[in-house]
């Protein structure tokens, strides 16, 4: 059984409300029922089953990719498949050595510890990290001034699941000690389909095949995005009194909600006229960009640049993004002459 205990250095997120109560329901809690991903999860299940029939602890496993691919998800479905208890915290979230230390020593052996935004995590923390990972062993440095001494502290045998969305920004030595490291792709329309015909049947409502499949291509590739955009479009169809989502009410809901038919939403398309009416197509840098459209630059190199350039909007050059004829037509504005 997982338990996710809850700890201080656990992230400050507000628990126990309708919404995220919704938002487990709606978690694959096994490999069988998390949907997609195949190579991944072909993968998974070997190390998996190998490290069971040693009894032994899995090795240690990064995973990355874009925001709301389910990396979250499948950490906790590993735990699962495991049978193992899963400990989750983040890397912004742990302040002190002593904060880690006491996380790990915690665990029973064989337990996952989970951290998320792991690229965050600060740089002593990560050092102290090292050996934790590479020998199950922390050399702390207890007590100040004249009674400054360090202590040697052995820990049970563990697997650490890191998740980032921008592994560029590990470090060789962090991502060095992951035996196995997973890249997270983007989902296909029939995953996407299946994932919101799942989740409509958690929330008891019925949904005509071609309306899910007209969210699962609106929806980004991503299962949180999938999920959000039903929800929504639900909420239209229950005003209207259908008893089951029509495809009619799909596309009206997805009109109001600005999500365009290449699934591109208000920020998406924000990205891309800046890039055409104020840089003339570019080359951009991520930070012009960043404070000219008024997101971080994290979430645009994380969550808006890599679906842009995986669907053709954009391109990566050495002097920053370009937009391509594809984002000229997609806001309908006209082509420039090349010469
Ligand atoms: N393979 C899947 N099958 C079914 N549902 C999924 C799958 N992956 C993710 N989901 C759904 O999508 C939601 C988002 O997934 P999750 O929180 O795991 O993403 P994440 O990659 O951890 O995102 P972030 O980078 O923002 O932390 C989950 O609540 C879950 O319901
Ligand atoms: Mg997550």
């Amino acid at each position: 059984m997982v338990v996710e205990k809850e700890d201080s250095v656990t992230s400050g997120e507000v628990e126990g409300t309708d919404e995220e109560q919704v938002e487990l329901s709606l978690r694959p809690q096994s490999l069988d029922q998390y949907l997609g991903q195949k190579r991944v999860k072909k993968e998974m299940a070997v190390y998996i089953k190998a490290a069971k029939q040693r009894d032994e602890a899995l090795d240690h496993v990064l995973l990355y990719g874009p925001p709301g691919l389910g990396k979250t998800t499948l950490a906790f479905v590993i735990a699962n498949e495991l049978g193992v208890n899963l400990k989750s915290t983040s890397g912004p979230a742990i302040e002190k050595a002593g904060d880690l230390v006491a996380l790990l020593s915690d665990l029973d052996p064989g337990d996952v510890l989970f951290i998320d935004e792991i690229h965050r995590l600060p740089k002593p923390i990560e050092e102290v990290l090292y050996s934790a990972m590479e020998d199950f062993y922390v050399d702390i440095v207890i007590g100040e001034g004249e009674t400054t001494h360090a202590v040697h502290v052995p820990l049970p045998p563990f697997t650490l699941i890191g998740a980032t969305t921008l592994a560029g920004q590990l470090s060789a030595p962090l991502r060095d000690r992951f035996g196995i490291v997973e890249h997270m792709q983007y989902y296909t329309i029939d995953e996407l389909e299946q994932i919101i015909e799942r989740s409509s049947e958690v929330f008891h409502t019925a949904i005509a095949p071609e309306a899910a499949i007209e969210l699962a291509r609106r929806s980004r590739g991503t299962p949180r995005v999938a999920n959000r955009l039903l929800k929504r479009v639900r909420d239209f169809a229950e005003v209207k009194g259908e008893d089951m989502i029509s495809l009619e009410t799909t596309t009206h809901a997805l009109k109001q909600l600005q999500v365009d038919d290449e699934g591109l939403d208000q920020t998406d398309r924000k990205i891309l006229r800046t890039m055409i009416e104020s840089y003339g197509g570019g080359p951009v840098g991520i930070r012009t960009l960043a404070a000219n459209v008024g997101e971080d630059m994290e979430t645009i190199e994380a969550l808006y640049e890599p679906y842009l350039l995986q669907h053709g909007f954009i391109l990566l050059t050495p002097r920053g993004r370009v937009a391509t004829e594809k984002a000229y037509l997609q806001l309908g504005l006209p082509i420039p002459n090349e010469d």
